[in-house]
């Protein structure tokens, strides 16, 4: 079993009540496959009656009703709330303290908008530099660099034809660097947001029937995170944007840049 499989199944299991007698995390036997106790499922109540109604509506022909298919969409939505949202504000925060002009522009509309009040997601969304910011940052540091789909058909290229069943790879970082689409690519510029671009040059959050379920999720935890940050410290580096160096296992992180925080 996988770290992150272990830690997700781990704190399922731990956070289920009359463990452990009578609890429902996932278990894996030694051979990676899934073993669901299922005599109760306390936390996933609200979760399993939907189960049970989709399992009511759908044929097991028309859509995939397991048990180990819904235990491993739960698995995937702690593992994609969990990472992304640090990893995302990890980098925006780095992204400030290296840019502080940006800081103080996105600080003074925080106050515009904000003054002392607490954050409400109306609000939030009128932010027009953050947005940019938000983007930009994604575009030079999308946290999920790499997605793949298999072919349901045979796609025509110009020089080839890619064939029905095969895995094709979408290098997310590479097409949000590529100088064709991008101007200055490896510059940090949120002001190139406010004019339009093709919409399959920027995909942070994927794009089609099985693009991300979280990105306004995700957009309004980060933002409720800077704008909460922003208006009570200053961040500083003596790092510029090319010493964040990054490292990936599913979700881009930055390393070797630190930040000093001074409160104002
Ligand atoms: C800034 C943060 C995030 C980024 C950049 C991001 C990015 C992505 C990407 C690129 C995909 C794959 C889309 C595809 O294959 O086309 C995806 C899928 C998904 N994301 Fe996110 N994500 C983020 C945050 C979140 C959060 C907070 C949640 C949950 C609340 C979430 C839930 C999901 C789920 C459930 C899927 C699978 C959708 C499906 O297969 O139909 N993501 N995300």
């Amino acid at each position: 079993m996988c770290i992150a499989q272990k830690t997700v199944s781990d704190f399922i299991y731990n956070i289920s009540p009359g463990k452990p007698g009578n609890y429902t995390a996932l278990q894996y036997n030694n051979n990676y496959n899934m073993t669901i106790f299922q005599e109760s499922k306390p936390i996933f109540y609200n979760y399993w009656d939907r189960v049970v109604h989709i399992r009511s509506n759908v044929s097991n022909k028309s859509c995939d009703v397991s048990d180990e298919n819904f235990l491993d969409d739960i698995r995937n939505f702690f593992a994609a709330v969990q990472n992304t949202i640090t990893e995302v504000t990890s980098f925006t925060m780095l992204i400030l303290a290296i840019h502080t002009d940006v800081q103080e522009k996105l600080r003074q509309e925080i106050l515009d908008t904000f003054s002392n009040d607490k954050v409400d997601a109306q609000r939030l969304l009128n932010m027009r530099y953050f947005h940019t910011v938000f983007q930009e940052t994604l575009r030079l540091f999308p946290v999920t660099p790499l997605i793949s789909r298999q072919l349901t058909g045979d796609i025509k290229l110009e020089s080839c034809i890619l064939p029905e069943g095969c895995y094709v790879m979408i290098p997310i970082f590479t097409i949000h660097r590529n100088p064709a689409y991008w101007y200055k690519p490896l510059e940090f510029i949120p002001e190139r947001f406010s004019s339009t671009r093709h919409r399959y040059t920027y995909i942070p959050f994927g794009t089609g029937l099985r693009d991300c379920l979280g990105q306004r999720y995700a957009f309004f935890s980060v933002a409720t995170i800077i704008v909460n940050l922003l208006r009570r410290f200053r961040f500083e580096t003596v790092g510029s944007l090319s010493d964040i160096k990054i490292t990936t296992d599913i979700v881009l992180r930055p390393r070797e840049v630190k930040i000093s925080m001074s409160r104002i």
